[in-house]
């Protein structure tokens, strides 16, 4: 059977433990061809994901360029990161020293690529949505040049990083708003897509167990990921392991079948109280956005620890 070619995306980030993930999961999946990696601040300061990210390409032995981008929000400084990804980003787990990022800025850097594409491509994102806003928004028509865009963000329900909000739509809820509206068909990975994927002591061995016993010189990019779940502060209100969020965007373009994908028509709080940064997903209208269940939560696992352990 002839295999489809690969989907070119840019992976938008802002590294972070789980972002961490998602990129090591795209960096060894062959469908996907990554085009560029561009970073923001989020997680941890600009710098310190750019390092990271830096260093995960690094890990994954990859050649992707990576692109520093917005170092605060639209309207404001991002707020602090989540403490469970440590100041380092990365829980304390140390990554190889990485490549220099590429000379361009990310906005600069999605703007040309799109322009070149000879096809459209997808753009993903799984940090503050500040890069993909700032490349759509100064240069509209390029949306028609974007199949879709798939997102982690927003909530059903409450949220993490206040009672209201997720912690990437808080960060820059306008650059999100303008996201969303710029045309093309967006996915929603939410925290309850990556609460349905909780990293649980038994699927942390079982990742361990992959990377000791992937082939010589393999592995270690699966080690790290191990290490890196189970450096995570212990998860609150009794869940059985850390969420799995960002992986889950990337699982949807490389093993749909894991997901059910819902229509919903998503808008944003932009108000100043207590509620700004809150989604609100309205599974009865059907619009251009859809978000995901996951369906196969060891299948996730499974697809993330064969995968990784491919890498060296
Ligand atoms: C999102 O917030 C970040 O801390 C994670 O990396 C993920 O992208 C989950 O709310
Ligand atoms: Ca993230």
């Amino acid at each position: 059977m002839q295999k489809s070619p690969p989907r070119t995306a840019i992976l938008d980030c802002d590294p972070g433990t789980d972002d961490a993930l998602a990129i090591l999961l795209a960096l060894a999946s062959p469908e996907l061809h990554l085009a560029a990696i561009t970073v923001a601040g989020g997680n941890a300061p600009l710098a310190r994901t750019l390092a990271n990210a830096c260093g995960l390409v690094a890990l994954g032995a990859a050649t992707v360029p990576v692109h520093a981008g917005a170092a605060r929000a639209l309207l404001a400084p991002y707020p602090p990161g989540w403490p469970g990804h440590g100041a380092d980003g990365m829980a304390g787990v140390p990554l190889p020293a990485g490549p220099a990022p590429a000379p361009t800025l990310a906005a600069d850097a999605i703007r040309a690529l799109l322009r070149a594409a000879p096809a459209p491509l997808t753009l993903i994102g799984i940090g503050p949505a500040t890069n993909l806003a700032l490349a759509l928004a100064t240069e509209p028509p390029l949306a028609a040049n974007v199949e879709e865009i798939v997102l982690m963000s927003g909530a059903l329900g409450a949220g993490n990083a206040t009672p209201a909000a997720e912690f990437n739509a808080w960060c820059d809820p306008e650059a999100l708003a303008i996201v969303l509206a710029a045309g093309p068909p967006v996915t929603l990975a939410t925290l309850e897509t990556g609460r349905a994927a909780p990293a649980t002591p038994a699927r942390i061995a079982a990742l361990r167990a992959r990377a000791a016993a992937a082939r010589p010189g393999r592995g270690r990019a699966a080690a790290t990921a191990a290490a890196i779940l189970a450096a995570l502060p212990s998860p609150r209100r009794g869940a059985p392991g850390s969420p799995l969020y960002d992986p889950c965007a990337l699982a949807w373009l490389i093993a749909p079948a894991l997901f059910a994908a819902r229509p919903a028509a998503v808008s944003l709080d932009l108000g100043p109280g207590p509620s700004r940064g809150r989604t609100s997903i309205d599974l009865r209208e059907t619009a251009r956005a859809r978000v995901l269940d996951l369906l196969d939560p060891d299948g996730l696992f499974t697809l993330l620890g064969g995968r990784l352990a491919r890498l060296p």
